[in-house]
């Protein structure tokens, strides 16, 4: 179906942060499939964990017992500070699982119709339920009916949550991105998660975090709500979880991990042995390489070149950055620079029409860095203008 507007070239291979297209021309990654393979292409370690898992065995469902499963569950939980974990095999699959969870919390608090507060310019999904979730009218346009039961406030605006409390009696969770990605690569303010925690608390709501793009060492914590000293009670993954094997998680504490009991809730494939191994690899990877504060430094030093690069250029809004999570806002559309990029031979993309995202594999090295920051210099100043 015509449903990607695809660029046109073709990788046929890739290693850490470079990638080959069919005429073996190479590329710098800046975009790591969308936040996927934080750990660069072909690693070692994953190559490794599929190959061995493959040779016994990849599948057998989730009516028998899993250990690889069960062993990334425990490590995963332990990393977050959760009680359980429920697997399955993208971001929207995580996180239809967290709106349901929402839902029985609500039926349990004795809620007849419990309603979500989301945010405006999030991304959660392209589902029916995430898709209604999400807070953008473009991503939603021509699927209505939409699913009811979700209510959008302004992010980044704690008033706007209490205004919509006084308002709705019938609100179970709260379910935010700690960055909005898509939206934009829009930071909140430095206590935003933690007044969204308090009036969670204050209100008996679960605060439900939609950590796809932000999980995964991205922001330079393994989880973005880390850099808040709070704990959520429900956290969503996929993306970088399994580097490019494709596996999701929503991972719960507290009453929040016991709602989805046996025939609420389920997936065929959902962390079987083969996403379950690659998983648990790509976990013990960041641990053993400290590639969370690889995320920091190198985040950081990317956003220092470029504003010291771009800083007489008048069409830089700003620059914003959590670890290896950077957006460059311009005050005009900068599409086209997707496509010139790709021409010089470096993988970038633009959300939000005028804010560049880049999310570089967090094994990038310092020339590659130095690559990236000239390529991407030149390509702003001789094409914004
Ligand atoms: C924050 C967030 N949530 C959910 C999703 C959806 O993930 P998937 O495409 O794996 O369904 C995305 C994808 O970009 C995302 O960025």
């Amino acid at each position: 179906m015509p449903t990607y507007g695809r660029l046109p070239v073709t990788f046929t291979k890739g290693e850490g942060a470079w990638l080959w297209d069919q005429n073996n021309t190479r590329y710098l990654d800046a975009l790591s499939g969308i936040a996927v393979c934080n750990l660069g292409h072909a690693h070692p370690a994953i190559h490794a964990a599929i190959c061995k898992q493959s040779q016994t065995l990849l599948h057998t469902s989730n009516l028998y017992g899993i250990e690889p499963q069960e062993q990334l569950a425990t490590k995963l939980c332990q990393l977050s500070d959760m009680d359980n974990a429920f697997f399955c095999n993208s971001g929207a699959e995580a996180n239809e699982a967290a709106i349901k969870i929402a839902r029985l919390y609500g039926h349990e608090k004795g809620i007849e119709s419990p309603a979500i507060l989301v945010m405006k310019q999030s991304f959660h999904g392209r589902t029916m339920g995430t898709l209604s979730a999400t807070g953008n009218p473009k991503v939603q346009d021509g699927f209505t009916p939409l699913l009811g039961g979700f209510i959008h406030v302004d992010f980044n605006d704690i008033d706007a949550i209490k205004d919509a409390l006084k308002q709705h009696n019938n609100i179970a969770a709260i379910f935010l991105e700690p960055i909005q990605g898509e939206g934009g690569v829009h930071i909140p303010a430095a206590s935003y998660l933690n007044e969204v925690r308090a009036v969670c608390d204050q209100n008996d709501l679960l605060m439900m975090v939609d950590e796809v793009q932000t999980g995964i060492a991205r922001t330079g914590a393994w989880f973005a709500f880390q850099h808040n000293n709070i704990t959520p009670d429900v956290c969503t993954l996929a993306k970088a979880l399994g580097n490019g094997v494709p596996i999701g998680a929503c991972l719960a504490k507290g009453k929040a991990s016991t709602l989805l009991t046996a025939g609420k809730h389920g997936s065929t494939f959902g962390g079987n042995f083969l996403a379950s191994s690659a998983a648990l690899a790509v976990v013990k990877t960041i641990e053993d390489e400290n590639i969370c504060q690889q995320a920091l430094e190198k985040g950081l030093l990317i956003k220092n070149k470029l504003a010291t690069a771009l800083k007489n250029n008048q069409h830089l809004i700003e620059i914003r950055n959590k670890g290896m999570m950077i957006g460059i806002e311009l005050d005009t559309p900068c599409i086209n620079l997707v496509q010139l990029a790709l021409e010089a031979g470096l993988l970038i993309n633009v959300t939000n029409n005028s804010t560049i995202r880049l999310l570089p594999p967090l094994i990038i090295d310092n020339k590659q860095i130095d690559l990236l920051v000239a390529t991407l210099v030149t390509l702003i100043n001789q094409n914004i203008q």
